[in-house]
């Protein structure tokens, strides 16, 4: 069984970035920028963002940060995204979701400029993935491909079984694996679907994205099969100095002696999420001055 390690495959990831935003300063006098947007006061949104923040700082990036409160209007978020589309020091715009329930997330999303929507979330670039036509690629998906490039992982041909249908992860990684090239045969499970253990044992590569803990165990996993754990889950856990620790979707410790391959939680897709945005923000600086 191989530990597939996001970890060491976003940091090759980085190494790359860090060389090609050079180049990219160099020619333009400045280097790729990012802006983040943070609403509110939610405790996991603001540790993403620090993170976020703490790997764009740490590439030479441009980064500005803006935090609203959660009191401030759709109409003021609104008018930032607006000027930040206006800006051209500014090559990618992220708004940290979820946003407060006054909120309009699909509103705020249509206003970001598609060439600077580094998340992937606007209409127009996920429409792209479903037509496979090159775009900015939601960071999660694009990461798990990655990790399966970077270990050799092959799809064609595959039964992939993906359970989730977000629009943040499950239907961007359908879309993306069933494309020519990829090639996989792709089944997406969801809460209403019925025998899930059945579909999920029949699949040669697992995608779980749901954010349940330990929902995949033992029994639902054919022999050999790769294990791709996206869910990220806090539990609260007292021995630990935060208080909560990390837990995946995926029962590791009884489910990893039957696989040939396993994401782990955390070290796993989490990291590589970081490092696609990373990639993304210089892929739309790069594009933007073509
Ligand atoms: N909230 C949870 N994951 C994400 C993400 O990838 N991007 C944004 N903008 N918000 C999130």
């Amino acid at each position: 069984m191989q530990v597939l390690s996001g970890k060491d495959v976003a940091m090759s990831v980085l190494e790359h970035v860090r060389k090609e935003a050079v180049i990219f300063g160099e020619k333009y006098g400045r280097m790729p920028s990012i802006a983040v947007i943070l609403v509110g006061e939610d405790p996991a949104s603001q540790t993403y963002v620090a993170a976020k923040k703490k790997s764009a700082l740490e590439l030479g990036y441009g980064h500005k940060d803006y935090h609203l409160s959660v009191h401030a209007t759709q109409q003021e978020l609104l008018e930032l995204v607006r000027e930040l589309n206006a800006d051209d020091d500014v090559d990618g715009i992220l708004v940290q979701m979820p946003l407060p329930p006054h909120m309009d997330e699909n509103c705020v999303i249509d206003t970001i400029d598609p060439a600077k929507d580094v998340d992937g979330f606007h209409p127009v670039n996920a429409g792209k993935i479903l037509l496979g036509r090159s775009s900015l690629v939601s960071c999660t998906p694009k990461g798990v491909l990655r990790i399966m490039d970077h270990y050799g992982i092959r799809t064609a041909g595959k039964d992939v079984v993906i359970i989730g249908r977000s629009s943040i992860v499950g239907k961007p990684m359908a879309a993306l694996l069933m494309q020519k090239g990829r090639d996989a045969t792709v089944t997406v499970c969801h809460s209403c679907t019925l025998g899930l253990k059945e579909h999920v044992r029949r699949a040669d590569i697992i995608i779980a994205a749901v954010g349940h803990p330990h929902m995949i165990t033992a029994d639902m996993v054919k022999s050999e099969a790769v294990v791709i754990d996206v869910g990220i889950t806090r539990v609260t856990d007292l021995t630990k100095k935060k208080g909560w620790r990390l837990v995946g979707d995926v029962d590791y410790d009884n489910v990893a002696p039957r696989t040939s391959a396993i994401t782990p939680v955390p070290g796993g897709v989490g990291p590589m999420t970081i490092a696609m945005l990373m990639e993304n923000t210089l892929q739309a600086a790069q594009e933007r001055k073509r």
